[in-house]
């Protein structure tokens, strides 16, 4: 994979970095600020070279606009960690609510060196990909750079940019790219994918993903949204038994994978096995995540709550390969294909 990285791009232009800002966030408080951290290096680059950045992503699935899912607590977190406790930092930056105020953006980025923007799913144009959607951006700024790995597999106006300007990738993306292929081509088999979490889009590719993978075990929340026909299709799937409450899976599902694991030369991992931010419920991941430090196989995480997960166990400095995303990790797996990847000769 030959990409363009921002390493190449020239200094004083304005520029759109679409970043990964779907942080973890209960109560306020951010779980996990990895997915930001990730960028420091490419943002920092941008800095030194007097760019100036116009700042977009996401965070969650909200219907319209709602507030609980501002990026205004990630744009706080992300100056403090510029910052870093420098009181001589002296980056101009503003938050702006009104992305598709074309005035607004054009007034910032003239006053500022970052322009951060509210969360673009507020506004259906993103999801739909709608080419008008970030046409200001397009006009004022001279380069886009994606460092956004968890979303290189949606086909949003944010992501697909590159089709409209002088594209560059983020030292991180490139990063995770080179492991994503590496992951393709040299895993050891048994190869063990185990899925979690709440999201159900993950079923959606078992298909595909057991042409990669030679066992498959499913939790978390997963196994609510199986049909019948799900499990008749693969024997190479286990669904998880829950526990009666329905927020962590049983003693017994934890004992059959915990075999499976001891098997695996090669463990993907994406999803936590129940709601572990609560301590009754953590049961399950953290015994889990201890099966999978324990055993000698090549261990990849992908996720932004999984990598919370392992966090907040302790887990996390012990996985070979972690990928901000649980849902690209998968489409690849699934195809080798992400649509928001420009090649360059
Ligand atoms: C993620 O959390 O994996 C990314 O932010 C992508 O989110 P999405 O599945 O809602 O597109």
């Amino acid at each position: 994979m030959n990409l363009r990285t921002v390493d190449q791009i020239d200094s004083g232009i304005n520029v759109v970095l679409r970043l990964d800002t779907d942080l973890p966030i209960e109560e306020g408080q951010i779980l996990d600020n990895s997915r930001l951290k990730k960028s420091l290096v490419t943002i920092r680059l941008l800095l030194d070279r007097n760019c100036k950045i116009i700042i977009i992503g996401h965070r969650g699935r909200p219907k319209g606009i709602e507030p609980s899912l501002s990026l205004k607590p990630v744009y706080a977190e992300l100056m403090s960690l510029l910052r870093n406790g420098n009181e001589d930092f002296d980056v101009s930056s503003v938050f702006v609510e009104d992305v598709k105020n074309g005035e607004r953006i054009k007034e910032t980025l003239a006053n500022n060196q970052i322009v951060f923007c509210e969360n673009l799913r507020f506004w259906p144009e993103e999801k739909d990909n709608n080419p008008d959607f970030l046409s200001t951006l397009t006009f004022v700024c001279q380069a886009f750079i994606n460092d956004s790995t968890a979303t290189a597999h949606r086909r949003q106006a944010s992501t697909m940019l590159y089709q409209k300007m002088d594209t560059y990738y983020g030292l991180d993306f490139v990063a995770e790219m080179a492991q994503m292929d590496k992951l393709k081509h040299r895993s050891a088999s048994p190869r063990l994918l185990i899925l979690g979490g709440a999201k159900k889009d993950k079923l959606s590719r078992l298909y595909e993903l057991s042409q990669w993978a030679d066992k498959i075990l499913i939790a978390g929340k997963l196994p609510m949204f199986m049909k019948n026909s799900d499990l008749n299709l693969f024997d190479k799937v286990t669904v998880a038994e829950l526990r009666p409450d329905g927020l962590d899976i049983s003693q017994a599902s934890i004992d059959l994978f915990k075999s499976e694991i001891e098997k695996a030369g090669t463990i993907v991992w994406a999803g936590a096995m129940g709601k572990f931010e609560d301590e009754s419920s953590r049961y399950g991941s953290q015994t889990i995540g201890e099966s999978i430090i324990a055993s000698p196989a090549y261990k990849v995480v992908g996720g932004g709550d999984t990598q919370a997960c392992l966090k907040m166990l302790g887990l996390l400095d012990q996985i070979d390969f972690v990928c901000a995303g649980g849902g690209v990790l998968l489409e690849w797996l699934a195809n080798y294909h992400l649509p928001t990847i420009a090649i360059s000769n």
